[in-house]
């Protein structure tokens, strides 16, 4: 039977884009997010079986309901994240706590479920950003969480080579997404080159994971499609 994959924030942007193209695929998907209605439109649009899991990844029994899904699935796609575009000092107690909860705490307990619970050939993708370990101050928090997820990473690929579960990182730079808008980023009036599509990073991540490649970095400009 063809492996089936569990996303967490399918619900839109690249997460979307990878429930497509593994779908497109042929894998069985678990999608997660929050937004039950888009996770169910979604769902209806793909021809593979499909599980919505609606869950906050920011609570305990958000996560715990997610992990639950691990040992029936052989592919995790650790994508969902967020950020709150601002200097450390001017952001709220919610917003940094979420920025941790989400883009740190979340796949940590993730990746260690899949690593405890997914079988032999199975692969995880940690979703970080060409942003990760930059020093601006717009983005500290969010680029600390990502520079985390790839330390996380690396010793997620040793401790995987002993069960042969795989660990891609992929770095997306500038997609095309509700992202930034949602982080409060002023970025609409950037030209079309400075960004790319979801669907590129979704295929060059999977692509990367096929090669049994340790990381991909997939960013606009550099001479491929463009959205
Ligand atoms: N867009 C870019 O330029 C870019 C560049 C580099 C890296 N990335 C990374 O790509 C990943 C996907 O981002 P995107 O660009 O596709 O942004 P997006 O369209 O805003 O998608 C974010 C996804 O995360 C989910 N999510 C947010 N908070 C959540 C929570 N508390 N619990 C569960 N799910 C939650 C959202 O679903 P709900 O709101 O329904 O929960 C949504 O499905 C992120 O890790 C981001 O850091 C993006």
């Amino acid at each position: 039977m063809t492996p089936s994959a569990l996303v967490t924030g399918a619900s839109s942007g690249i997460g979307a884009a990878f429930a497509r193209a593994l779908a497109a695929r042929g894998h069985p998907l678990v999608l997660v997010a929050r937004s039950e209605d888009a996770l169910d439109s979604l769902a209806a649009e793909l021809d593979v079986p499909v599980r919505v899991v609606v869950a906050d990844l920011t609570t305990t029994e958000g996560l715990d309901r997610v992990e639950a899904e691990l040992g029936g699935v052989d592919l995790l796609v650790n994508n969902a994240g967020a950020a709150t575009y601002g200097e450390l000092g001017d952001q709220t107690h919610d917003d940094l706590d979420d920025a941790v909860l989400l883009n740190v705490l979340a796949p940590t307990r993730l990746t260690a479920a899949a690593l405890r619970e997914m079988a032999p050939g199975s692969g995880i993708i940690n979703v970080s950003s060409t942003a990760a370990g930059r020093d601006d101050p717009a983005t500290g928090a969010y680029a600390a969480g990502k520079a985390y997820l790839e330390t996380l990473s690396r010793a997620a690929r040793h401790e995987g080579e002993q069960h042969e579960i795989r660990v891609t990182v992929v770095r997306p730079g500038r997609t095309s997404t509700a992202f930034h808008e949602r982080s409060g980023e002023e970025s609409a009036h950037l030209p079309a080159w400075r960004w790319q599509s979801a669907e590129r990073v979704a295929e060059a991540a999977l692509d990367a994971l096929e090669r049994g490649d340790d990381e991909v970095t997939v960013a606009p400009g550099d001479g491929h499609e463009r959205r």
